[in-house]
């Protein structure tokens, strides 16, 4: 059983609260931090939280906790891991981990060099859906991997510090392409190495100087392509979807506007639909068990359980400083207009992974382009001749 520290109130404090406390679970949230003590005591209340306080070290180091776990806004996080530290107590933080990599690291070399326990919680890599993707990925379901693709979009954050680029460290990349770039360093594999990227963004609708949308490509060693696509302008609810196919397979997944739950009113009902949803009336998407549907459950599952056996969960604070130094790579390009390297100061994946690109032999003097059955019966093959280069026609 643990007892937690819950720093912020706000929704992924919401979130992560109601969680831990689903499920009959014994573990507690104990203490909860928030910076406004109305917004404390009523959350607490709300959510079955014994204490409350607007003293984040009085939270950190209350006597009666084991874990903090981390739901501030971006640039508040490497003090609050610090101060986990510190406190000697295990630590989990939301994403993105840092505003940028070099702070990222200070964190993870800070967890490291103490031996505390630590967590990136990075719960879409935690869906139902997505960990199955995975297995089924590693497993050769898709063959070897060649294209991820993630898309998460909506039309804005909920508050003012998600605008402001020294509170967040950026816009819709570093809020919501964090998610996209591990879904995609999930499917491709964890030990790949990313090499470069390449990034377009821009301010298109919002009054604000940060980018509000973005389209990034992050290519790996073994040739695979991860493509994120993340946009604050998206009309029609939150979009969250991921791909991934190979040379055997495709893998689709949605996570929000259809996963299978669709409900037509012209009258509405209570108001809150689904997070980011627009509206409550015509044709809506609500979320069977929004906690469930995006990670949270298994994520604190796995974490907890890899805490009681001294094991490394899923995800740690090195796959959130990837993330990080991805995104640092990614705005490097944006300006630059050009592919950035992706600088990462202690690879722990493989090196010289092997490539998922190579071709396919038909026999000693052909490769294969490409074979097709034709309306009419006729299989057609698409050859190349190994000797002159030339592209050839065979009807079978
Ligand atoms: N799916 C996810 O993993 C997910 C979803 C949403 C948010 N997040 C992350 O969670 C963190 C918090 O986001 P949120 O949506 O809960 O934000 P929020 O605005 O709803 O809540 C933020 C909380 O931090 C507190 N806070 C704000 N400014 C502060 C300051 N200057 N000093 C101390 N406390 C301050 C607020 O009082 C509030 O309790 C962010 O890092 C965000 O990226 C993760």
């Amino acid at each position: 059983m643990h007892n937690v520290t819950m720093l912020g109130a706000g929704l992924i404090g919401m979130f992560y609260t109601l969680t831990l406390h689903s499920n009959r679970s014994p573990d507690k949230v104990k203490v909860l931090y928030s910076r406004s003590e109305d917004r404390a005591r009523e959350s607490a209340e709300a959510w079955g939280v014994e204490r409350w306080t607007t003293d984040m070290d009085a939270a950190i180091n209350d006597p009666e906790t084991d874990i903090v776990v981390i739901g501030l806004p971006n640039s508040l996080h490497k003090e609050a891991v610090l101060k986990a530290v510190a406190a000697g107590k295990a630590v989990l933080c939301t994403k993105p981990l840092a505003t940028n990599a070099a702070d990222a690291k200070e964190m993870l070399d800070a967890v490291e060099e103490a031996g505390v326990f630590h967590g990136y919680l990075e719960d879409l890599i935690y869906t139902p859906k997505v960990l199955k993707t995975i297995d089924a990925v590693q497993k050769g379901v898709v063959g070897k991997v060649l294209w991820t693709r993630s898309r998460e979009t909506h039309g804005g954050p909920h508050s003012a510090w998600f605008w402001d680029p020294e509170m967040a460290g950026g816009g819709a990349i570093i809020d919501m392409g964090c998610h996209c770039i591990e879904l995609s360093r999930a499917m491709v594999g964890k030990d790949i190495r990313p090499v470069e990227v390449m990034c377009w963004a821009d301010t298109q609708v919002h009054p604000i100087e940060v980018e509000d949308h973005a389209i990034g490509l992050i290519k790996y060693e073994s040739g695979a392509i991860g493509q994120f696509e993340v946009s604050w302008n998206f009309a029609g609810g939150m979009d969250l979807r991921d791909e991934v196919s190979g040379t055997e397979g495709t893998i689709w997944v949605n996570h929000w506007l259809r996963t299978g739950f669709e409900i037509f009113t012209r009258v509405g009902q209570e108001g809150y639909v689904a997070e980011k949803a627009e509206g409550e009336t015509g044709w809506l998407f609500p979320v069977g068990d929004e906690l469930a549907e995006l990670g949270y459950v298994p994520m604190f599952n796995e974490m907890l359980n890899a805490l009681d056996t001294g094991i490394e969960p899923r995800e740690t604070f090195y796959d959130g400083y990837v993330v990080n130094a991805i995104m640092d790579a990614v705005y490097r390009s944006i300006d630059s207009k050009r592919w950035e390297p992706v600088e990462i100061e202690d690879w722990r994946g493989v090196e010289g992974a092997e490539l998922s690109t190579a071709f396919t032999d038909y026999d000693a003097e052909h490769l294969l382009v490409k074979e097709e059955l034709m309306p009419d019966g006729r299989t057609k093959l698409i050859l190349k001749e190994k000797s002159t280069g030339k592209i050839i026609e065979r009807l079978t």
